[in-house]
């Protein structure tokens, strides 16, 4: 066998993308206030901003698209999506939405109340943020080798059972439940293993507490169990999958990300007890029960593209992707979260700028170098994302300081990430001419995705 894996795709429909010289990024950086999110995406080469409903889609895809049955209620396309929901999950309620973060508003809206807390390995800034905003305390317990990003770990996303049972303990009064990201993206992309799902669920409900999913991306997480738990070599990922969501109550569901769609969600359910709630509050927010926020063809395509998710030609091409680019960047002398996650590469900005104070946003700096330099668009996870600005003008930082480069599913091709990797190599030499920033306008919440900035 030939040792390349190659894309398991070939390209029906292409899309130009554009190269703009360095003088034009330096002027559109400068008229986006210094932040990526404020780019045109026509202005950016490799757009790696996020792999959430960027990626493209299948022929089989845009052929069920056809098939959209747009009823207002009862539509055949929600039938069809829920009976692949339900195979998969193995749970009684499916509850569509635009998207992931609508799951979670809907849901928490439903059933957290102000003053409780919800612990995670990590939770998303969306999860984060929708907790916070009900007055829940959203608690990270991700285990400690997760915050190292050069330490080797096969499950780096792991909840830290030990500090969960303390706070159980202690706090179980005040939570209504625990919740899992698969793989958790605020921490690398890292994978959770299958026993330490099924020792954190067992602990929820030794303290009677149900287990939320925030199951976004949920193929990809089977296919770390597949290659690195013991047990499941041989084990179809659709049935690693399957074991997975049976530890669970619930989950909430980005398909923007393994549902292999531009635009969907869902929350599933296996009790009856909160879906009356939940689908009182969808129908205010997001539609009727049966479309939740979506077209009958958004519903087709989500149908397919779950399927899809978790073909295992595909999820392992997927995987060795980003592990590629970290073998790049690790001859480069870049240092970067390990191993590669899933959807990601997260490159530890503090290799190429030790000197930068975090008061200057290296992560962010970073950032904007990729793209004056090579026309690329990743995202800062750092104290931007994450840090606050306190009443008193002081801040709260990160504990890392990351760019996250993600990758859309089945859209850019071994030569983007080559070119990836010779530019990000170019920037470890030009590092002490990189420039950090100061904010100068922010909202209270999300302050990343419309903050203002200048050069220090
Ligand atoms: N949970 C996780 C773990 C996520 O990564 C995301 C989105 C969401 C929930 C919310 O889903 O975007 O459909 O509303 N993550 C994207 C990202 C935006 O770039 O990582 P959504």
């Amino acid at each position: 066998m030939p040792k390349t894996l190659i894309e398991p795709f070939r390209i029906k429909s292409v899309e130009p993308i554009r190269m703009t010289t360095r003088a034009e990024r330096e002027r559109l950086l400068v008229a986006a206030r210094l932040n990526v999110f404020q780019l045109r995406a026509e202005d950016v080469l490799i757009d790696w901003l996020t792999d959430s409903g960027t990626g493209a889609m299948s022929s089989r895809q845009w052929g069920a698209i056809m098939e959209g049955d747009e009823s207002y209620a009862g539509a055949r396309s929600f039938y069809r999506l829920q009976a692949v929901v339900q195979d998969i999950t193995g749970m009684k309620h499916f509850v569509p939405t635009h998207q992931g973060r609508a799951a979670e508003k809907v849901l928490f809206t439903a059933v957290c109340r102000k003053g409780e807390l919800v612990p995670n390995n990590s939770h998303f800034d969306t999860t984060r943020a929708n907790l916070e905003y009900l007055g829940v305390e959203a608690l990270d317990l991700v285990i400690p080798e997760g915050l190292q990003p050069a330490l080797l770990h096969p499950f780096k996303g792991n909840i830290d059972l030990e500090r969960a049972e303390a706070v159980l303990q202690v706090e179980g009064h005040r939570i209504p439940f625990g919740m899992i990201t698969v793989t958790n993206n605020t921490g690398g992309g890292q994978p959770v293993s299958m026993a330490n799902i099924r020792a954190y669920a067992q602990l929820l409900r030794q303290h009677g507490k149900p287990l939320i999913m925030d199951v976004c991306r949920f193929a990809e997480n089977a296919m770390f169990i597949k290659l690195r738990e013991p047990g499941y070599e041989n084990t179809p990922v659709r049935e690693i999958a399957q074991e997975m969501f049976s530890y669970a109550d619930g989950c909430t569901m980005s398909a923007k990300k393994d549902g292999m769609v531009n635009m969907g969600g869902f929350i599933a359910l296996r009790h009856d007890t909160w879906v009356d709630g939940v689908r009182n509050g969808l129908i205010m927010a997001e539609g009727f029960p049966t479309y939740g926020g979506l077209a009958g063809r958004d519903l087709e395509a989500m149908a397919v593209g779950l399927e899809e998710g978790l073909q295992e030609d595909y999820l392992r091409y997927r995987l060795r992707t980003a592990e590629y680019l970290g073998e790049r960047l690790e001859a480069a002398g870049v240092g970067f979260v390990k191993p590669t996650g899933g959807h990601a590469v997260y490159i530890d900005a503090r290799t190429v700028l030790p000197d930068m104070p975090v008061a200057h946003y290296p992560a962010w700096a970073l950032c904007n170098a990729l793209y004056l330099e090579g026309g690329i668009r990743g995202v800062e996870i750092g104290s931007v994302m994450f840090g606050k600005r306190l009443a008193d003008g002081s801040e709260t930082y990160h504990r890392m300081e990351l760019v996250r480069l993600a990758f859309p599913r089945r859209m850019y091709t071994q030569s983007h990430f080559d070119y990836a990797a010779e530019v990000i190599a170019e920037l470890r030499h030009k590092a002490a001419g990189i420039r950090g920033v100061r904010i100068v306008r922010q909202p209270p919440f999300l302050r990343h995705f419309t903050c203002e900035c200048e050069w220090v």
